[in-house]
């Protein structure tokens, strides 16, 4: 049946909604501001509401139709409804939220209202933090508690501060960052619902805000220590009565400067507006972590270290040290085009660029310019920039990019503030976690307040086997090898010369696994 052979259809079925609140309206009725689907397996029909431009899935769980004749097990589930299949999540919003907007098409982002460039401008991070977590800018009385209260809870315990000084200085510094907050995890069983009650956070709004507090005012403590574990020196005590960003870089930098050092004025400036940029960006990776985690209403701290953990991988938080690794390859302005055709024959990834949601500027990414080039006045200019700006000029000339709508990203010039102010490749990534850990709680708390009590879990659609018989190791069929490459074959296990080889892993990891193999073998 072709489009226009679909008879005008009646309003016959309004489905069940789910538990969206915002979406959920029964009114029945077919409006101007609804979507009627039919399905033409079974010619039903359902109409469902449009709010805010979207349609909760749920709705389709009403198209039911029978398995196939003969079906045993039914593998795509046909009595239960039409799944939504959005692997990468290209268009499913997964809450409603009132703390970021971004205009993808426009380049345009405000966090509660506010533009982030006005916020960039006169805000600065505490604030910012405040904005995003409790919803208005603070009143004079707020602001000064707010920051004394973080201020105030920066210290780590002792016990932290051990876990994290038994961490060898090579340790990548995320991963000091995640065992951090694993560890303060351990240590607060008075902040943990597994141990305190499931709903200790919904029921005591004085624990919740105590321990956003604790967490914001210990993560730039936890960055300080990481940057101290890869120097291989002592720890720093924080200092209170310093403004957060210079606290951080007081911490890293006091010994080597003496205990009444203070951080270079427009450093601290810099580095304040680069954690206001950072500080949220919606339903990132990494917020959708700490979403789907904090849904299981596991403890902060942990859901911190799993969300950190998610923005330390170089698609998300890691594309700032990408860039620069990338820049150092490609060396020299002159070999920037043919880096570039390597980038559009699909060999190489222009780090920095490409967004899911910005298709045109990242508004960040202009302020973030305008930091740099302040950063570089304070401490020379960074060699790389040079690479990086033909990078930019070449591809935003370049039809291959153009239509796909690639701009420079936050990531394209944070790593080249990062690495002028002195801060390590690796050290990058922790400096937008620490920001970042205030959408995160922003989120994580909205959650809790929205009472939507659901745990996140996503359906999936099954393209395995269907029911089959289990054979006995004896009766199995010997499978044949059909490639070998370098010690490493595209099979999953099987046997060579009486040897087992294992699929993907170095040869290293090899002997490894078949050691284990062999063992099994006894
Ligand atoms: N370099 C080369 N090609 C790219 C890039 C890139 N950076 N980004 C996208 N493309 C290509 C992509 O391969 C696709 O090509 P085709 O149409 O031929 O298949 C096309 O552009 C459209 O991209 P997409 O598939 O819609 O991109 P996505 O939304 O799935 O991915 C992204 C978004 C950020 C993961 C991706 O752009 C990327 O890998 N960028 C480099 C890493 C990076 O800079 N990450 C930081 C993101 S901003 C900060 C943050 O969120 O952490």
């Amino acid at each position: 049946m072709t489009a226009s052979t679909i008879p005008s259809v009646p309003n016959t079925t309004f489905p069940k909604l789910g538990r969206q609140d915002l979406l959920a309206d029964p009114s029945n009725r077919i409006t101007e501001n609804s979507l009627t689907v039919r399905d033409n397996r079974s010619g039903k029909v359902i109409t469902i509401p449009i709010q805010h431009n979207a349609i909760p899935a749920t709705a389709f769980k009403a198209l039911k139709v029978s398995a196939p004749e003969g079906t045993e097990v039914d593998l795509d589930d046909h009595n239960n409804g039409i799944r939504i299949s959005d692997q990468g999540f290209l268009n499913t919003a997964a809450i409603t939220s009132k703390i970021t907007f971004i205009d993808g098409d426009k380049g345009f982002l405000m966090h509660r209202g506010y533009p982030i460039e006005q916020l960039a401008e006169k805000s600065d991070f505490l604030e910012t933090a405040y904005l995003l977590i409790f919803g208005s800018l603070p009143d004079k009385d707020q602001d000064t508690t707010w920051r004394y209260e973080v201020m105030h809870h920066t210290a780590l315990a002792e016990d932290a501060m051990k876990v994290i000084g038994s961490l060898r200085y090579d340790s990548h510094p995320m991963s000091v960052f995640i065992s951090a907050f694993s560890a303060m995890a351990a240590f607060a069983p008075e902040a943990n619902p597994a141990l305190q009650g499931r709903d200790l956070y919904q029921k005591n709004k004085d624990i919740l805000n105590k321990n956003i507090i604790r967490i914001i005012g210990k993560a730039g403590t936890v960055a300080a220590a990481a940057m101290r574990v890869r120097m291989n020196r002592p720890f720093i005590a924080p200092k209170s009565n310093y403004s957060y960003c210079e606290n951080i870089l007081y911490m890293m930098d006091a010994v080597a400067n003496g205990e009444d050092y203070k951080p270079d004025p427009r450093l601290v400036k810099a580095l304040d507006i680069l954690f206001i940029l950072h500080a949220d960006h919606e339903m990132n990776c990494s917020t959708a972590t700490m979403t789907h985690v904090g849904s299981s209403l596991v403890d902060p701290y942990s859901a911190v270290a799993a969300a950190a953990a998610a923005l330390y991988g170089p698609l998300h938080g890691g594309a700032n040290e990408a860039v620069i690794r990338m820049c150092e390859k490609i060396g020299s302005v002159e070999n920037v085009p043919s880096f570039l055709e390597k980038v559009k024959r699909k060999e190489e990834l222009l780090f920095g660029f490409g967004h899911r949601v910005y298709r045109n500027t990242d508004p960040r990414s202009n302020i973030i310019k305008k930091v740099t080039e302040s950063v570089f006045e304070a401490c020379g200019r960074e060699p790389l920039i040079d690479v990086a700006t033909a990078l930019r000029d070449a591809a935003l000339k370049d039809p291959w990019f153009v239509e796909r709508k690639l701009y420079p990203n936050v990531d394209f010039w944070s790593g080249l503030c990062y690495r002028a102010m002195g801060f390590p490749l690796d050290f990058f990534p922790v400096l937008f976690a620490v920001p970042r850990v205030a959408g995160w709680l922003a989120h994580w708390k909205q959650n809790l307040d929205q009472g939507n009590g659901k745990i996140w879990r996503p359906r999936q659609l099954y393209i395995g086997e269907q029911k089959r018989d289990y054979v006995g190791r004896e009766e199995r069929e010997e499978r044949e090898v059909t490639s070998h490459k370098e010690g490493v074959l595209e099979l999953p296990v099987c046997i060579v010369s009486d040897e087992y080889w294992v699929d993907g892993l170095t040869l290293g990891q090899h002997y490894q696994s078949k050691r284990r193999l062999e063992l099994s073998k006894l």
